[in-house]
């Protein structure tokens, strides 16, 4: 599946099929999530596979009662293992690294879920400790959120998104209008991006807009031109 294709289709399910997904599958999840990249290549993560039902009960319970994620089949729990990222790169590693690189593994897992034809959502609101205990987490690690997983049984609509230019900006936090006062040469390629862009999602509008000035503008020289013929037609009739 081409990856903007994913990008574009890839949705949060909370609604699952009752069916079990395949152990390959649920393989090729997590070999996704394994391949991701890491701060100074890390990789301490881990990945804790739950299909049992009543564990899956009682992490939805734990998830601030979010009682939809019982319906999926398989849940994956995303540890972060903060000791290693504290030895390594010190608070910031332990504050912030650890928990990009398993956002990160946990988005590649949500796109190869997609391709592989599968539903899922990332749920952060989980009680740490609760999840902890059920999946008896060891020594320096925190269950940082659950993956569900499973075939959809719905089809939710892309929620809105900001348009790229209320969030892109370039060279400065300054925003777009800094952007336009740049010389010729140093404009961005990035705002001929946005104006091309911006062309091509209004140029239905346009032409249609267009077509109509045409037919407008048609109609009128007609009624002139029947008009003046109309004039012509009546001076000439015999008094
Ligand atoms: C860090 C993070 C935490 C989230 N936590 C929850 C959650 O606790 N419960 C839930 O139903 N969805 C959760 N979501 C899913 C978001 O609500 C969802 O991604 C967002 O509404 C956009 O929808 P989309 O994923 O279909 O594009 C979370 C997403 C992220 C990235």
């Amino acid at each position: 599946m081409d990856v903007f294709e994913a990008l574009k289709a890839r949705r949060s399910i909370r609604k699952y099929l009752d069916l079990p997904v395949e152990w390959d599958k649920v393989g090729s999840v997590l070999e996704a999530g394994r391949l991701a990249p890491s701060s100074g290549n890390l990789q301490s993560w881990k990945f804790i596979v739950i299909r049992d039902i009543n564990k899956k009960k009682l992490i939805a319970e734990a998830c601030a009662q979010q009682y939809w994620m019982e319906q999926a089949p398989v849940h994956i729990v995303i540890v972060g293992v903060f000791a290693k990222y504290q030895r390594f790169f010190g608070d910031r590693g332990k504050d912030l690294y650890v928990i990009q690189d398993c956002a990160i593994a946990a988005t590649q897992m949500m796109l190869a879920a997609h391709a592989l034809g599968l539903g899922s959502c990332f749920v952060s609101a989980i009680n740490e400790d609760k999840i902890g205990e059920i999946i008896l987490i060891r020594g320096g690690a925190r269950p940082l959120g659950v993956l569900t997983l499973g075939y959809p049984a719905e089809q939710p609509k892309m929620p809105l998104r900001y348009r790229l230019e209320n969030i892109a900006y370039l060279e400065t936090d300054a925003g777009r209008a800094y952007v336009h006062g740049y010389g010729p040469g140093r404009i961005a390629d990035l705002d001929d991006t946005f104006t091309n862009w911006r062309f091509a999602e209004r140029g239905i509008k346009y032409v249609k807009e267009a077509a109509k000035d045409i037919d407008r503008a048609t109609t009128e020289k007609r009624k002139g031109f029947l008009g003046k013929l109309m004039e012509k037609t009546k001076r000439k009739k015999p008094t």
